[in-house]
């Protein structure tokens, strides 16, 4: 009780966020599917190919770059910053492979939902770094009641935040806000943040759908529940599979033959 009244004060006193409240309230109509993570896992562990076929298979030739030893010292110089941070967020996924993939496609629109201390958006704004033209719009909503607000991509150095957009907003205004500065036209998207069924049901389309032919879908957890596994089916495509210490990534290439 006194965790739901904490909720609702920290609602009232960030009201720009209040709108995830009715996305959350749609979860129960998804029980069933929300509680899917044995299935989903089972799923995953079966279609999971290595890092390097995935490249291989997205029709990337170059190698693998190794995020921490391509850039040691930024790299070092994040793991302290999150190491010394008052507070614990979302961890790192695959972030040399997302790197390699954004930076072999030449992607110049990006979106990512999710940032915590921004290894992906470290990753990706290192990929494209030397490409003036390219740029990340990233979305991300606060941990509830954690006070987190003033760490969100506080590993990200200055000289790599000329490229990027953070924007602060639950995901269902902030991504068709993200969408639309980019004219609903974009190269690829990085999806971690809110990834219930009924999250990722309502947002993978919006993404999808304004992708450009070749564009790059990269989906993290997708071990939670099955909404990533129905959302690959809705479009009939069969979606590239890794696996990164215990967890999975999805990957889609849109491609319209
Ligand atoms: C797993 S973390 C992201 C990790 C990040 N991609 C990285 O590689 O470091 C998930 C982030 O998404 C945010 N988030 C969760 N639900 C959200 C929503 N509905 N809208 C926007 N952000 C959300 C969380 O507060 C958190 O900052």
């Amino acid at each position: 009780m006194i965790d739901k009244v904490k909720t609702v004060f920290w609602f009232i006193s960030k009201p720009k966020y209040i709108p995830q409240i009715f996305q959350v309230l749609k979860r129960s109509k998804n029980k069933a599917l929300e509680d899917s993570h044995d299935e989903a896992l089972n799923w995953c562990k079966q279609n999971a190919i290595s890092q390097t076929e995935a490249l291989k298979k997205l029709g990337i030739q170059s190698p693998m770059i190794q995020i921490d030893q391509e850039y040691t010292a930024t790299l070092n110089k994040a793991n302290e910053i999150a190491q010394n941070c008052p507070v614990q967020m979302g961890g790192e996924g695959a972030t040399s492979f997302l790197h390699t993939l954004i930076k072999a496609s030449n992607s110049t629109k990006i979106i990512e939902t999710g940032v915590a201390y921004g290894w992906s958006t470290l990753a990706i704004l290192l990929a494209i770094k030397d490409n003036k033209k390219a740029s990340l719009i990233s979305n991300d909503m606060p941990y509830i009641k954690m006070n987190n607000d003033d760490y969100v991509g506080c590993i990200v150095p200055e000289d790599l935040k000329k490229q990027w957009t953070l924007q602060r907003l639950a995901d269902v205004n902030g991504i068709p806000k993200a969408l639309a500065s980019f004219n609903n036209q974009i190269d690829a998207c990085h999806y971690d943040s809110d990834k219930s069924y009924t999250g990722r049901m309502w947002a993978s389309p919006l993404l999808w759908n304004a992708l450009v032919e070749n564009g790059l879908f990269i989906a993290d957890d997708i071990n939670d529940n099955l909404g990533f596994k129905h959302f690959c089916e809705s479009i009939q495509q069969t979606p590239i599979i890794i696996e990164h210490q215990g967890k999975y990534v999805g990957i889609l290439k849109k491609q319209s033959h």
